[in-house]
């Protein structure tokens, strides 16, 4: 795991993109105030799944797969579906949230703005069956372990790269609130969040490069702009590598904490033994 910058070339993303007004984040004096935080975040988003899918090898192809977990209002969608139309890579792009509301919304705007390919689809993460292959699995702040849900997707079918942008990791917090040992060491619900956030992370790339993924772990924006700026960026480089999840393994058992839902899948799935 390297901390890295990437060296993309700068994407730069019109205001006046038709999928930018529809979405709301701008309209024809440019970028909303108040959407200048998510404009930053989807362009660098797709800045780097861009780069990604270059070195991958994706974008070589004719089409490119890619599926959004927890997509929400698909702002960060829309921006990947219009980077790869704009460079012919002919997208098909899938998001899934279970907020009914939203998918609804997103098929209308997917509508007007002409992207053909694009759905929105209403379901939970862990329970949606229509995965074949994407080339890509993204997900954008989907919270708590819906995370899991995505990096899971992209270790079953093998996926040229992951991108994740987590959120609100809950599951490790909960078992650290229950350790009376660690209570008496550590007073700010704060520093108890940030270190269930870096278990968890740390946790997910090590069963990430169980699986033969190079994972790279990035600032992917500044804090100004979202304070889980967060990403784990992994590509599929080679075959299964055991001996990290040994290393996880003696991880949990050294930090003391339950495991985190991606090994349960994993475990499920036959992918760990
Ligand atoms: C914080 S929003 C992020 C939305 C969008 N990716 C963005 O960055 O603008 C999180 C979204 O994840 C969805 N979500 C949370 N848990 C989910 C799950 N288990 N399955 C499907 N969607 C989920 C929520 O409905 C919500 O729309």
């Amino acid at each position: 795991m390297t901390k890295v910058k990437t060296n993309t070339k700068k994407y730069k993303l019109d205001a006046k993109e038709q999928f930018l007004i529809e979405t709301g984040i701008s309209d024809y004096n440019g970028i909303k105030p108040r959407m200048t935080k998510k404009f930053k975040q989807i362009g660098r988003f797709t800045e780097i799944l861009a780069d990604k899918l270059a070195q991958s090898g994706a974008t070589n192809q004719k089409r490119v797969k890619v599926i959004d977990i927890g997509a929400g209002k698909g702002y960060m969608t829309f921006a990947i579906y219009n980077y790869l139309a704009k460079h012919n890579l002919d997208p098909v792009i899938h998001a899934v949230d279970f907020n009914s509301d939203l998918m609804k919304l997103g098929n209308e705007t997917a509508n007007k703005c002409g992207f053909e390919n694009l759905s929105f689809i209403s379901d939970f993460a862990d329970q949606y069956s229509g995965l074949t292959y994407y080339d890509a699995v993204v997900s954008l702040h989907a919270c708590d372990t819906a995370t899991d849900d995505a990096l899971f997707m992209g270790l079953k079918m093998k996926s040229k790269v992951i991108l994740c942008a987590p959120c609100c990791q809950k599951e490790v917090l909960l078992s650290l609130k229950e350790k009376k040992s660690l209570s008496k060491f550590i007073k700010h619900g704060l520093f108890l969040h940030k270190m269930a956030d870096i278990i968890t992370d740390n946790s997910r790339v090590m069963l990430l490069q169980s699986q033969g993924y190079h994972v790279d772990i990035i600032d992917f924006v500044a804090t100004e702009h979202t304070q889980k700026n967060t990403l784990i960026a992994a590509t599929k480089k080679r075959g299964k590598q055991p001996a990290f999840y040994e290393t996880y393994k003696s991880y949990k058992s050294e930090i003391s904490f339950d495991g985190i839902k991606l090994e349960q899948m994993m475990l499920d799935e036959g992918l760990l033994s």
